[in-house]
């Protein structure tokens, strides 16, 4: 097969940044996916429903800046005392998904939750108003390649202390994480990326030290590869495309930002690891259905053509070193 035609596909999980980067990386997204959620660690966060209302604003006006049709969703994140009304007005003002970043996880997380007991009246607000928790699932004590493990039994607390609360657990990186998620009620889901399909440990520190391919949670073995890619493929519903495409300067990148630029090589990275686990056919459920049933969402009209034409990614698009920079990637793809 040489020619993949699917449905339009979905990102749930993306950063878009803010200021002048803002309308590069909106537009870069709007060229594959139909729609996307812009996760909301800018700076300023977004903790309230006029912050929201705001960011939508500018990210609508990116998108159709790039003539592109696209659908951007919103999210919110959780600090502790910001209230069950700032989470309704969050709600209110059309934010898909609540984001909890463990306190000092991540990129702009500082000011994030240390402990799921302090925003235990805003996790209620959102079970009660509908909208799905999004977790960046790492403690930031444990050592790093054990964060994603020492955070499942967080997950457990917050599933027992609100029963009908939906979860998205977000870049799984470990086999044991993807074992957790089918343990888990269905109410719970998981985002994969790219990249966890993609690369290992190795090509961030197997030869020379290269900072485009730190992000967090960071990549791990082969065998959580295999494990992720197995998940991916299977058509379970818990399982489905987030890009975690985190772009950084090369300044940042530099000295030391967590972060990978996905998006524009996402596509060509799933169809490779896709085709190599005999699975090109389920691609389309992985990318453009099952993220959209998670959430309740129609799914897109539009479609993506994938073709198997080598390109050689750019050292650097819209300011930032991508993701697989200078390396040949099998297929290409285009809006059809
Ligand atoms: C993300 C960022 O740069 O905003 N970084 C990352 O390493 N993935 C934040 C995040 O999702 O952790
Ligand atoms: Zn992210």
């Amino acid at each position: 097969m040489d020619i993949l035609e699917i449905r339009s596909p979905d990102d749930f999980h993306v950063h878009l940044r803010q200021g002048p980067g803002l309308a590069a990386y909106a537009a870069r997204s709007a060229e594959h996916f139909g729609r996307f959620l812009a996760m909301p660690n800018v700076v300023p966060p977004l903790v309230s429903g006029s912050g929201v209302a705001d960011y939508g604003r500018a990210v609508r006006s990116a998108i159709a800046a790039s003539g592109r049709a696209s659908t951007a969703l919103l999210s919110f994140k959780l600090v502790p005392g910001m209230g069950r009304d700032a989470v309704l007005s969050c709600a209110a003002a059309g934010a898909a998904a609540g984001k909890y970043y463990p306190a000092g996880a991540t990129t702009n997380s500082a000011d994030g939750v240390p402990d799921p007991g302090s925003v235990s009246a805003e996790l209620s607000a959102m079970e009660e108003a509908g909208v799905p928790l999004s977790i960046h699932g790492e403690d930031p004590l444990a050592p790093v390649l054990e964060r994603e493990g020492a955070f499942l039994p967080v997950v457990d607390r917050i599933l027992a202390a609100h029963p009908r609360l939906r979860v998205v657990l977000e870049h799984l990186s470990t086999a044991e994480a993807v074992e957790a998620v089918r343990a888990w009620p269905e109410r719970v889901a998981a985002t994969i990326t790219s990249h966890h399909l993609s690369f290992t440990v190795d090509d961030v520190l197997g030869e020379r030290l290269d900072p485009t391919y730190f992000c967090k949670p960071i990549l791990k073995t082969s065998k959580d590869r295999a494990a992720l890619l197995e998940a991916a493929v299977s058509g379970s519903p818990r399982f489905f495309f987030g890009s975690d495409s985190a772009p950084h300067p090369p300044a940042a990148k530099a000295s030391g930002a967590a972060g990978s630029y996905a998006a524009p090589v996402a596509m060509s990275l799933l169809a490779a690891a896709f085709e190599e686990a005999g699975a090109l056919d389920r691609l389309e459920g992985f990318v453009s259905e099952r993220g959209a049933r998670f959430y309740g969402l129609a799914l897109n009209a539009g479609r993506l053509a994938l073709e198997r034409r080598p390109w050689t990614v750019p050292e650097l698009i819209d300011g930032s070193r991508p993701l697989a920079a200078g390396r040949t990637l099998s297929w290409s793809a285009a809006r059809a």
